[in-house]
């Protein structure tokens, strides 16, 4: 077998060097041996980091954490499972499970001094701009959090972070509603309480198994993802040492954009705007022409179908069977049909991802469209943690500061107000 290695010519100077390869891959520093530096803007093709938390083939539409197929861990596994599977690297034991439920329970409540922040904020403010300040602000009812060296007070701040976030989430929703905020009920499992938080009306709310279950395998759906932009936030501003609730609120800002997590708010916005099944044609074509995206298609990973999506559309079916059907799934069948049939999309390898269908089964659940991402971040919460964990316990990583080819102006003199 031909060594592991790359042997690099420099054609100006005639200079060769040899260089290894591991994993098929190169580092970017041993092109230093040659003077060079790489350049990838948007890191088309560039490892951050190794990581044996999440493996996707984005080929062959392939996700699993820690091993485990995404379609199973989707049909057996709790949220809080998932969650301890993406931390500790294994399936809890039912003792273990029972611990964990335990302990997320006994933190779910949060100073109430938040909820006067959160008053401050007006009528109408996103709730992911209103998540990511209170995460933020919640480093400051921490202040052990920035104990970053410490592996049990890491492990507290996570607890604390799954416990507090679903309160939190729940309390902005109540807020964009002109609601009162409704306090964790200890007596319910973690789904089941984050949606009386965000329900119940008068001390009542009659909780739907089949609607919790759904929300569920969502969450768990979204728990990781690998080195997505928002978990790439994470791990850049965690990476400066900052505590876990700065980092993450960094991840929340991410994940909000309409590239990223925004993409299931923007894809039931581009559902309102086509209107009905007979304009998504029309749509089509003015998408090829330039004219915005088709949102909930393509992804940097996936060039096949999102294996996300697959499983969506199968939650989607239980979910419309509670709720009655959303009239727009008719409009996303359809512009998933001809889309799947028209070259522009199939040549560009773009499939329904994540978000396409996840907004219209959050819509069918009561949840208003500028708050689905908000969803996202609470089940995308687990990875991000997971992901911080391992790059702080990770010798190879230090703070992430990339490079960059200066293009602005040489040296030049100062020039005076009056003379210019
Ligand atoms: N609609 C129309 N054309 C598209 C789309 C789309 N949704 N996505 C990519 N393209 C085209 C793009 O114009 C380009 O064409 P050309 O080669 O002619 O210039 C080609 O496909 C490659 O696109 P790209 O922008 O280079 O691909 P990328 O890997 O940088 O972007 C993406 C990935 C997810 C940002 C992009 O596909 C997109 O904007 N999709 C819509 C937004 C969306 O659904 N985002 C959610 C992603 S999944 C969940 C998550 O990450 O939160």
């Amino acid at each position: 077998m031909a060594d592991e290695t790359l042997t690099i010519r420099d054609n100006r100077s005639g200079e060769e060097v040899e260089i290894p390869i591991s994993d098929g891959t190169i580092r970017a520093t041993d092109l230093r041996k040659l003077g060079l530096t790489s350049y990838d803007p948007a890191f088309l093709n560039t490892a951050s980091t190794r990581s044996g938390i999440t493996y996707i083939d984005g080929d062959a539409g392939i996700l699993r954490y820690r091993g485990y197929p995404i379609e199973q861990l989707a049909e057996h596994a709790s949220f809080l499972e998932t969650a301890w599977l993406l931390f500790e690297g294994e399936l809890p034991t039912r003792e273990e499970l029972e611990a964990w439920e335990e302990e997320v329970r006994v933190h779910t409540y949060v100073h109430t001094n938040v909820t006067q922040f959160l008053d401050g904020f007006r009528h109408d403010a996103h709730p992911m701009g209103m998540l990511l300040g209170a995460v933020a602000a919640l480093s400051t009812f921490y202040p052990d959090a920035k104990e970053i060296g410490d592996v049990e007070s890491r492990r507290l701040q996570r607890l604390r972070l799954i416990a507090k976030f679903p309160t939190i989430a729940a309390w902005v929703f109540r807020h964009s509603r002109g609601l009162p905020y409704v306090f964790p009920r200890n007596d319910l499992d973690y789904i089941g309480n984050f949606v009386n938080m965000t329900f119940e009306i008068g001390g009542r709310h009659e909780p739907n198994p089949v609607l919790q279950r759904a929300l569920e395998i969502l969450l768990v759906l979204h728990a990781d993802h690998e080195q997505n932009a928002s978990t790439n936030a994470v791990r850049g501003v965690g990476s400066t040492q900052v505590d876990p609730f700065s980092a993450v609120s960094a991840g929340i800002a991410a994940l909000y954009g309409p590239l990223h997590g925004g993409a299931n708010e923007a894809v039931l916005r581009m559902l309102d705007e086509i209107g009905t099944a007979d304009r998504v044609p029309q749509f089509i074509e003015s998408v090829k022409a330039g004219d915005g995206r088709l949102m909930g298609f393509g992804h940097r990973v996936y060039k096949s179908y999102d294996p996300r999506a697959k499983l969506i559309k199968r939650v989607a079916d239980d979910v419309f069977a509670q709720t009655g059907l959303n009239p727009k799934l008719e409009i996303a069948l359809e512009l998933e049909r001809i889309a799947l049939e028209d070259d522009y999309f199939v040549s560009r390898k773009l499939y329904p991802n994540v978000d396409f269908y996840s907004g219209l089964i959050y819509q069918a659940m009561g949840y208003p469209t500028d708050y689905f991402t908000v969803l996202f971040a609470l089940g995308r919460l687990p990875g991000w943690l997971a992901q911080w964990e391992e790059m702080l316990s990770d010798p190879e990583q230090k703070i992430a500061r990339p490079r960059q080819i200066y293009t602005g102006y040489d040296e030049r003199d100062f020039v005076p107000l009056a003379q210019r």
